[in-house]
């Protein structure tokens, strides 16, 4: 087995660094970057334009049926969301919070893991999220658990937002959503059997990517 043909998958909370690390896995290895929580966020974005609620779970899996969700091409890619590019506007606490509401229901899921599932078939990717060790990739060839304290991924994100918000506010967000995204009934985020816990407090983004590199060459040996 080739590097660029492995199925990486990764999970773990929000502002952990996935997408920082899987975007250099991506490059580094050639593979495509599937971010699950774009999709979730797209999903977010299109019910809050319908006038939907957190409670609206239903409805949003409704409009998620009829609902274009693909990558563009670019790294990371692009959201393209009913052929529009909504990359930039899906980055909101706001959205990530509405993202985090829908999910919980089990008939958004469903479908959300079904167009993955067929996204991971074509081989070769490397995959982020909540459940994407435990539901959509469990034989991914290398799984990864990646972590950090709530305060330092609270500084991240809230460096990554700018002066939108407090670092205060975004910890208490943050710490909102993990407890939904732990406690939710349907796939909830945990650490899947056979995956590394990675915790990227203290260790550079460039050695977290070398840790993981480490995994796929192990894999491919
Ligand atoms: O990774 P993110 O912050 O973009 O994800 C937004 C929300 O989407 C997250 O709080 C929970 C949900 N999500 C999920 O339930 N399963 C995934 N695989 C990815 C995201």
């Amino acid at each position: 087995m080739q590097l660029n043909e492995l199925v990486i998958a990764i999970d773990g909370p929000a502002g952990a660094g996935k997408s920082t690390v899987a975007k250099q896995l991506a490059q580094t290895l050639g593979i495509r970057y599937l971010d699950t929580g774009a999709m979730y966020r797209g999903l977010a974005l299109a019910a809050q334009r319908a006038g939907l609620g957190p409670q609206d779970g239903e409805r949003a899996a409704e409009i998620l049926h009829n609902l274009e969700l693909d990558f563009g091409p670019g790294t990371p890619p692009r959201l393209m969301l009913n052929g529009e590019d909504v990359s930039g506007l899906i980055r909101t606490l706001e959205i990530g919070d509405l993202a985090s509401s829908l999910s919980t229901f089990p008939q958004v899921r469903q479908e959300m893991v079904r167009r993955q599932q067929a996204m991971v078939a074509k081989g070769g990717c490397i995959l982020e999220g909540r459940d994407v060790t435990t539901v959509v990739a469990p034989n991914a060839h290398v799984k990864v658990y990646l972590t950090a304290s709530l305060e330092e991924r609270a500084r991240r994100r809230a460096i990554e937002l700018g002066q939108e918000m407090e670092y205060l506010e975004v910890r208490q967000q943050i710490e909102h959503r993990d407890h939904r995204d732990i406690n939710r009934s349907e796939s909830p985020l945990t650490v899947a059997p056979g995956a590394a816990v990675i915790d990227s407090a203290n260790l550079p983004i460039d050695q977290v990517v070398e840790r993981i590199l480490e995994l796929c060459r192990k894999v491919t040996a």
